[in-house]
């Protein structure tokens, strides 16, 4: 089992992995994008399960002339897309280089608003209350200790408009043995926990993931806290095969799309067992 570490000590360590990773983005490519928006966006929210969660019930239809405050904006792409789509964006990193990142966008694309860069740990952030239409994360909250993210949950119910959304696209930890199977899966620079325990003992020293529960009914648990309505939606019980089954890359997309749009059909109760992410909704902050 991997260490504790304190949420100083957690947030330091995600600043450093991503300041490293953010190094080399390619704006152009964000850019590039941009000018294809539309056929972009109707690729990667049918085939690409973040992007599907994230956009979850049309979401980008509802963006235009809103107030969007982004936690962990990262590479900065869809915090660039929303912008694109008209919405006042507030984006929010641990890593600087997202700040670089934001000064590049605003300087090369005609953003209706520019985007505006909060830096650092936000719950020390000075944002009014009510301000936000919508508070979302892709891949965030995961990152975060236990202690952190109730502060951070805690001011997203303050600077949320009562009116608001919380979304969050988050990893999902349902099942044991299916989160067994996936350490066991070797993946882009992760070696087998099973295969190569020496090997992914020093993947797991520098993987910036906080050990921690990732189980719906922990993330439905801690949104009450905050906030009355609180819905989950599991995704992936199929999509997350895509690895383990003999699918080349011409075709990785039809299996990906099809594979999230069968589980439609499936029953909640085993959609959110054999989840691999899920979307958490938080509304109407206490
Ligand atoms: C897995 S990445 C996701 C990035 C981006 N949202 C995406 O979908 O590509 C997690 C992001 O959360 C950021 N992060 C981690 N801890 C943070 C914190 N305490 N405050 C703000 N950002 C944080 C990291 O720097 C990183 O950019």
């Amino acid at each position: 089992m991997k260490a504790e570490k304190s949420s100083q000590q957690n947030m330091d360590s995600n600043r450093l992995h991503y300041d490293k990773l953010y190094q080399n983005v390619n704006v152009d490519s964000i850019l590039k994008v941009l000018d294809n928006l539309e056929t972009y966006m109707a690729t990667v929210t049918s085939t690409h399960i973040s992007w599907v969660g994230m956009y979850m019930g049309d979401f980008q239809s509802k963006v235009a002339g809103m107030d969007i405050l982004e936690l962990g904006c990262g590479d900065c792409r869809n915090a660039a897309i929303l912008a694109a789509l008209g919405a006042r964006v507030v984006a929010n990193d641990i890593s600087e280089r997202s700040c670089a990142i934001v000064a590049v966008l605003n300087d090369s694309y005609p953003f209706k608003h520019p985007i505006r860069f909060v830096s650092g740990d936000f719950t020390t952030s000075d944002l009014p209350a009510e301000t936000f239409d919508f508070v979302i994360g892709k891949a965030f909250l995961h990152h975060l200790t236990l202690d952190l993210e109730k502060e951070i949950l805690k001011k997203v119910a303050y600077v949320l408009k009562r009116s608001g959304e919380a979304r969050f696209f988050e990893t999902a930890v349902n099942s044991k043995v299916l989160d067994e199977l996936r350490w066991a899966t070797p993946m882009n620079d992760r070696p087998s926990k099973w295969f190569q325990p020496k090997a992914f003992k020093q993947w797991e020293a520098s993987d910036p993931h906080p050990p921690r529960d990732n189980s719906s009914a922990h993330y439905s648990k801690v949104g009450h806290k905050f906030f009355r309505t609180v819905q989950i939606t599991p995704l992936g019980i199929f999509e997350r095969f895509n690895r383990l089954l003999p699918i080349n890359q011409n075709n990785m997309g039809h299996f990906k799309r099809k594979a999230l749009e069968f589980e439609a059909y499936v029953p909640l109760t085993i959609r959110s067992f054999g989840a691999r992410s899920q979307v958490v909704i938080y509304r109407n902050p206490k």
